[in-house]
């Protein structure tokens, strides 16, 4: 099956608009969560059957320690099916206060021999009312996990001043927070796509944000997800930011913003058009996870993210720190059945329970 679809199938996705094969795979997806026949055949190729690698992370179970990473299912429209393709749940988003177009295409290139995308997307996203509602209608799968991550709303007018900002987050915050959707929450603070760049991952102006959300009753744990360009210096500041905010962890990282740190840099465009996924990640997010942990020992959750192309890959996440980690990129330049073969893998590194 993997090497059907690796030799036949994904040369021909991989000749189509990757943002066009997205839209398409949502739809596919959503609409296979909907029946059970099809999440059943979907179950039968994917969903992982091994000994019991349940993890629990902040009072929050997890039947599998892989999630889908934030920016995949922006509306939350594939929570039905990605349970059965081994995920032990996803972070929906980012999703912000406002219905947003995001930024003007192209907003996805395929890198495919640096096993990289280049993502425009700027936080494309229907909004946060649309997604609550979304998900009161949607029947909830046992045992899947949803985080969701919000962010700034990527217009103008928002972006415009930084007291505009930490209202527009507060607001898709409390919404959230008084909706009870989700089981968990992440703030976006280093999406590298959007007309404000990232404000709020600079130290200084880290803490006024999080001073507004603290205002809001928090009902769940909350994280926050972290640059991976920054000095450790910096990174550190907005990790005591975060400490003293009692907020339960961190996802680590976003997405690279250095072109130079491609396997074939002459393949990206001369000009920044977007952060990259996938292996230009790996590193920046290991060392990033490793230097957390050491320097702040279990203070924080770690969900580690960046490059994840292969369980080994994954397994290097867990020993480098992460509580769990989340991908994107590996299963779109892998194949569907990886997220069942790092579950594998993890059983036997880590023993499970049988
Ligand atoms: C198409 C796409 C859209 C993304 N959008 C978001 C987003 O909205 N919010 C966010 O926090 N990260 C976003 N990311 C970053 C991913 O969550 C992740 O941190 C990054 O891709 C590295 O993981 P990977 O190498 O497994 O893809 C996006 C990534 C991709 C590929």
């Amino acid at each position: 099956m993997k090497t059907l679809y690796r030799r036949v199938l994904q040369p021909v996705l991989f000749k189509c608009n990757p943002e066009t094969m997205h839209d398409l795979f949502v739809v596919i997806g959503e609409f296979a969560g909907k029946y059970a026949p099809l999440r059943a055949l979907v179950s039968a190729l994917y969903e992982y059957r091994g000994k019991d690698i349940s993890k629990t992370v902040d009072g929050i179970t997890y039947r599998t320690p892989v999630l889908l990473s934030a920016g995949f299912d922006n509306n939350g429209r594939l929570t039905r099916i990605l349970r059965h393709m081994s995920f032990g749940g996803e972070e929906i988003g980012s999703v912000t206060a406002r219905p947003c177009e995001g930024n003007l295409p192209p907003r996805l290139t395929r890198l495919i021999r640096n096993k990289s995308l280049i993502v425009y997307k700027g936080l494309r996203n229907d909004g946060v009312d649309a997604l609550i509602g979304r998900l009161r209608r949607t029947p909830r799968t046992p045992s899947y996990v949803l985080g969701i991550s919000i962010a700034r709303t990527n217009t103008k007018e928002v972006n415009a001043t930084v007291e505009a900002g930490i209202e527009d987050y507060a607001e898709a915050f409390r919404k959230l927070n008084e909706s009870g959707m989700g089981d968990y929450y992440t703030v976006n603070i280093s999406c590298p796509n959007s007309f404000g760049g990232e404000t709020f991952a600079d130290p200084k102006l880290f803490p006024r944000l999080m001073a507004e959300l603290a205002k809001s009753e928090w009902l769940k744990p909350v994280y926050i997800k972290m640059p991976i360009n920054a000095p450790w210096e910096d990174f550190a500041k907005l990790l005591d930011t975060a400490d003293k905010h009692g907020v339960e962890g961190v996802i680590i990282g976003n997405l690279n913003k250095n072109y130079a740190d491609l396997d074939h840099p002459e393949d990206a465009p001369k000009e920044f058009r977007g952060g990259l996924s996938g292996k230009p990640c790996f590193k920046l997010s290991n060392e990033l996870i490793r230097r957390t942990r050491l320097a702040y020992g279990k203070r924080f959750t770690i969900i580690g993210v960046g490059g994840i192309l292969t369980p080994e890959d994954a397994m290097e996440k867990f020993r480098a720190g992460a509580d769990l980690v989340q991908m994107i990129t590996g299963m779109i330049m892998g194949h569907p059945g990886l997220m069942k073969e790092i579950c594998e893998k993890y059983a036997e590194v880590y023993g499970g329970r049988s």
